[in-house]
């Protein structure tokens, strides 16, 4: 059976919502250099977006986690498959998230990089999806609120399929 693919969230209104995150940034950071650190492979087409609505100068970095659990959810135990190639050390870093479920991989990486001395330290991410939160871990920015389902598209995948679809979709299996 085809599975089925629901449209919650259209490209027009991420769109609208990225120019509100990004005013807030420009704002908060007022002209700082800022160092974005993107967790891959998801943020991809959010970070890209993103970025080219930011004023202040960017670096930007890239690292790619594994999360270990069962097959869609995560058990906290988090392996670093590619690291940072840039110095965080006494910079102004915010890291970019596409989705935080459980809120285990984000909490692993931002202990991680505080070990690494940033001069500050925030979390970004496009969807809070809260249903299955086991630790409270602060989301600085927050692109949309959801309760649950499993979504696709907008860099986001289902076993590495979807991620080209414009709109955020949720997945009925
Ligand atoms: P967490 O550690 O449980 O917060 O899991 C976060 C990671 O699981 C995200 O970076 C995604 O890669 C993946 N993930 C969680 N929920 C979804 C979803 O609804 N769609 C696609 N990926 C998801
Ligand atoms: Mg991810």
């Amino acid at each position: 059976m085809q599975p089925v693919l629901k449209p919650i969230i259209s490209r027009g209104q991420i769109q609208a919502r990225l120019r509100e995150l990004a005013a807030q940034i420009n704002r908060d950071y007022a002209g700082q250099p800022l160092l974005i650190v993107g967790i891959l492979k998801g943020v991809f087409i959010f970070l890209a977006d993103l970025v080219r609505l930011l004023e202040m100068p960017v670096r930007i970095d890239f690292v790619r986690l594994r999360s270990y659990g069962d097959r869609d959810s995560s058990s906290g135990r988090v392996a670093i498959t590619k690291d940072l190639e840039l110095d965080v050390t006494d910079r102004h870093v915010l890291i970019v998230e596409d989705i935080i479920d459980s809120g285990l991989t984000i909490q692993f990486f931002v202990q991680h990089l505080q070990q690494q001395r940033p001069k500050s330290l925030k979390v970004c991410c496009l969807l809070d999806k809260q249903e299955r939160r086991t630790c409270s871990v602060p989301l600085d920015y927050v692109g949309f609120v959801v309760a649950r389902g499993f979504l696709v598209g907008y860099g986001l995948d289902f076993a590495e399929d979807y991620r080209q679809f414009p709109d955020i979709c949720e997945l009925e299996l």
